[in-house]
């Protein structure tokens, strides 16, 4: 069990003026986290392995408001509905920790298109944990911080590590063994994961909803048995610095989880025309010799894996694959960390 640890220091008596500034990375999956075995708590059915991917960021600012609700600005955009719900819920953990009832003006900007499939809610979420931590002055564990992030979001909570990341699924109910912990450290293995979008629009089935319609597939249990395999192999590979054998559990880890989303209920398909036009780039770059390896999270966009020295030969190759919009180029980044200091 952890312990709340809020360490009262003078400067955090009065938060009145205070701004706090954090930024995170979001990250791709690469051993796929979907289903859950605890809803509200967002506790997940499988362990999960993820790259945090540095050309991408989210910044997040806590102040408190001079109104008296939370306010939560995404973009530049007031954000209301089952979203600031989902947030406010999500402060009330700091503010219980914290013994404090103020309302809080969360602002979140994020240099890439959030909600289509980007994980925008990650380095969101991770971005917000490192920020009300600092806010309230609460002297929390790094493994403390991750049950808190994944409350928030479940792939939020490996987004406060840099490089490669697992989360450990857990076994306990109250989810306090279920936190992420790094793999290795982004100098020490400098791949390469090209993004290329192929839809920058909300996608319509969030994550968490095409979570719980595919928790009614019938290969579902079959997702859930195979998967400490594919952590297993990732793990391996990750340690040997063999990007043949992540890739290839990494196309298979997805396809799986892919496959459930396609027969759940109702049954749910995140790609467009597309999706399936860079996979066959993919191939056909494999084919040509270059080692290149897809992932595809809960929408159309489509991550690369790749060595760093062929980085510009895959962007190539996917800007020119037809309703490829943009290419983005992430080498791995650092974890979630404050951006300013306490005022
Ligand atoms: C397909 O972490 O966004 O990207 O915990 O409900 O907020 P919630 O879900 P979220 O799901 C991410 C799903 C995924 C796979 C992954 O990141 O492991």
């Amino acid at each position: 069990m952890h312990r709340a640890v809020a360490v009262p220091r003078k400067a955090a008596e009065k938060t009145r003026d205070r701004i706090v500034r954090a930024r995170a990375h979001p990250n791709v999956a690469l051993v796929k986290y979907w289903g859950k075995r605890n809803w509200p708590l967002n506790l997940p059915s499988v362990g999960s392995i993820s790259l945090t991917l540095g050309a991408l960021h989210t910044e997040v600012t806590v102040q408190p408001t001079s109104g008296s609700q939370d306010e939560y600005w995404s973009n530049g955009r007031l954000v209301e509905g089952p979203p600031l719900e989902d947030l406010r819920r999500f402060l009330d953990l700091f503010r219980r920790l914290a013994d404090k009832k103020e309302p809080l003006a969360i602002r979140a900007t994020s240099n890439f298109p959030v909600a289509a499939g980007l994980a925008s809610s990650a380095s969101t979420f991770a971005a917000l944990t490192v920020a009300l931590a600092a806010f309230y002055d609460l002297d929390l564990s790094k493994e403390h911080l991750g049950t808190l992030a994944r409350q928030g979001s479940g792939s939020a909570c490996r987004s406060l590590w840099g490089g490669f990341v697992e989360w450990k699924r857990g076994e306990r109910s109250d989810g306090t063994d279920s936190f992420a912990v790094p793999l290795v450290s982004p100098r020490d293995w400098p791949v390469r994961v090209a993004v290329a979008v192929t839809d920058t629009r909300p996608k319509p089935t969030g994550s968490r909803l095409g979570m719980g319609r595919s928790e009614a597939s019938p290969f579902f249990p079959a997702w859930v048995s195979s998967q400490e395999e594919d952590l297993q192999a990732a793990r391996e590979a990750i340690r040997a610095g063999d990007l043949e054998r992540l890739g290839t559990v990494a196309e298979r880890n997805c396809l799986k989880m892919h496959a459930v989303a396609f027969t759940g209920d109702p049954p749910l398909v995140y790609w467009r025309p597309a999706t399936l036009a860079v996979l066959e780039t993919v191939w056909q770059l494999r084919a040509e010799g270059v080692p290149a390896y897809f992932t595809i999270d809960a929408g159309p966009q489509v991550k690369v894996l790749c060595h760093a020295q062929d980085q510009a030969t895959v962007q190539a190759a996917l800007a020119a694959t037809q309703g490829v919009q943009e290419v983005f180029v992430c080498h791995p980044g650092t974890g979630a960390h404050l951006v300013e200091g306490c005022t």
